[in-house]
């Protein structure tokens, strides 16, 4: 995979939240993984931004120290650990304050003509800020760029703020709103399997497609970030942004190129052409549940309010499902079933497309029926791409169907690392291809669908329903799609 790697123009990135577990868990490490490939220019830096006291050494130990943590052992050499390290440098700097910014001008200075990229890796709530004194220091350089982390925002109006204050800095065009969901191999892969063949395209459509599944399934709990979870929930943490970025590769017309906006403004056409849900259907399309105590990965595990520990109960959701529809002539009729939580059985992301079942049987009773054909793609674990399909069990027992996969497992076919999402992200802000991250209006379009079912449930006072850690949710979850004649995915196998 390190075959067509080209590096990209000497850039200096400042990461403002340097010293974050995002930074630590994935940025970081994700840049050394493209220094190990040679991707990054030798006089290329990166500036960590935090209000500790760090001196260069001292933040070279402690991002050492993450990429030890984060990376399996044989992926760090000597030769450019050091080199990666030595591009490293820490401003301390509040920036809520004043103080650190010129100590950030005069480490930038005399390099306006490099790529400059401000990532801001801390609370939404700091990305106006933030801009506003870039401005004011004039680090806003012709080839700055900025790239936001998710959450952007937790409504559509806090949104909108958060966009009209960065876009009051950068333009459009400089804006870059990660979703790293975009940046997974097998996402884009879902790009290739619907336009680099010709066998799925007349088939993409409400004629030959019952309905789709997507399943965003964690083991974890909150896993330390509960504060921010808590005032989230599954709908604004991963429906939203993931999950609907997904719903928009499966649904959206193919663009014309894979231009940036181009592919934009087709998932856009999607996100407009949802069907609201709102009022009284929230109830008949919606669940939302939250883990009680239970059992996931062999441990016992306790319930999501212990695991919290404010000692009061919690009304945000851990899981929730949504039947979602798409009013246009490709997908009338077909629903998107969508699905995410927390402590789920097996951690686990996945489209499954199923399509319709045969319209006539030739076969007799005793054969078995004919179960519809599934095209599941797996996003993680075990990436890859499985064709469900009816075939003869084998022998002279007579004419008997039986359900195989078409099973393409990336790992088994191309055996090589596949690179972290961030990996990817990363390069392409550099080289300056927006194509993988969110446009403004593709943010507020989602916003807008969701907004209403938050509203409602809101409303409705209703508190999640209980599910034990280690089970797919609720029995609500199960009645849902069932109501349609359909069943999840994992219990048609
Ligand atoms: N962690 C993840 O996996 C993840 C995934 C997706 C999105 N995100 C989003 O990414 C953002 C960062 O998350 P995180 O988990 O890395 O948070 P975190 O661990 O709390 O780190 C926050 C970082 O921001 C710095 N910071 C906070 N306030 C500051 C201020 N006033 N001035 C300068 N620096 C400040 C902190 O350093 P000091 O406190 O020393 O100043 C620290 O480096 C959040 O918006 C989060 O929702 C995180």
């Amino acid at each position: 995979m390190s075959s067509h790697i080209i590096q990209v123009d000497v850039f200096d990135l400042v990461v403002f939240g340097g010293t974050g577990d995002l930074a630590r868990r994935k940025l970081l490490p994700a840049l050394f993984y493209r220094e190990r490939d040679d991707q990054l220019p030798p006089e290329s830096r990166i500036v960590g931004i935090s209000r500790a006291t760090l001196n260069r050494k001292a933040y070279a130990a402690l991002v050492e120290a993450a990429l030890r943590e984060h990376l399996p052992a044989e992926h760090i050499d000597q030769a450019h650990l050091e080199r990666f390290l030595g591009r490293l440098h820490h401003v301390r700097l509040d920036v809520t304050g004043d103080r650190g910014w010129q100590e950030l001008t005069a480490l930038l200075s005399g390099a306006e003509d490099r790529v400059r990229v401000f990532y801001l890796a801390t609370a939404p709530g700091l990305f106006g800020p933030i801009c506003a004194k870039l401005a004011d220091a004039g680090l806003n350089s012709r080839r700055a760029r900025v790239v936001l982390e998710k959450p952007i925002g937790r409504d559509l109006a806090s949104a909108r703020r958060i966009n009209d204050e960065v876009g009051a800095v950068f333009a459009e065009d400089a804006i870059f709103r990660i979703d790293h969901y975009l940046g997974k191999e097998t996402v884009q892969n879902l790009m290739a399997l619907r336009f680099a063949n010709s066998l799925f395209e007349p088939l993409w459509n409400h004629s030959a497609i019952d309905h789709v599944q997507i399943t965003v399934a964690e083991t974890i709990g909150v896993e330390g970030r509960g504060d921010y979870y808590d005032r989230a929930g599954a709908l604004r943490d991963m429906v939203q942004n993931h999950i609907l970025q997904l719903l928009c590769l499966v649904a959206m017309e193919p663009p014309t190129t894979l231009e940036s906006d181009a592919v934009r403004d087709e998932k856009l056409k999607v996100l407009r052409a949802l069907q609201p849900i709102a009022g009284p259907a929230v109830a008949l399309k919606t669940v939302r549940g939250q883990y009680r105590a239970g059992a996931t990965n062999g441990a016992v595990v306790p319930g999501y309010d212990e695991e919290l520990g404010t000692g009061a109960p919690s009304e945000t959701e851990t899981f929730t499902v949504l039947k979602a529809e798409i009013g246009n002539w490709r997908w009338a009729g077909v629903p998107f079933y969508l699905r995410t939580g927390k402590r789920l059985p097996r951690r686990a992301s996945e489209i499954v497309i199923v399509f319709r079942s045969i319209p006539h049987s030739i076969f007799a009773p005793d054969a078995g029926s004919a179960r519809p054909n599934r095209l599941v793609v797996r996003l993680q674990p075990n990436e890859g791409v499985e064709l469900l399909l009816m075939i003869k069990d084998p022998g002279p027992g007579g004419m008997r169907l039986r359900a195989m996969p078409l099973n393409l497992s990336f790992a088994e076919a191309f055996r090589a690392r596949y690179p972290d999402a961030y990996e990817r992200l990363l390069m392409d802000v550099i080289r300056g291809n927006p194509t993988l991250f969110m446009r403004r209006d593709e943010v507020e379009a989602a916003w807008a669908w969701v907004e209403p079912i938050l509203a409602a449930w809101q409303e409705r006072h209703e508190t999640p329903k209980p599910y034990a850690a280690g089970t797919w949710g609720p029995s609500a979850a199960i009645a849902l799609i069932e109501r349609d004649g359909r069943t999840w995915h994992e219990d048609a196998a």
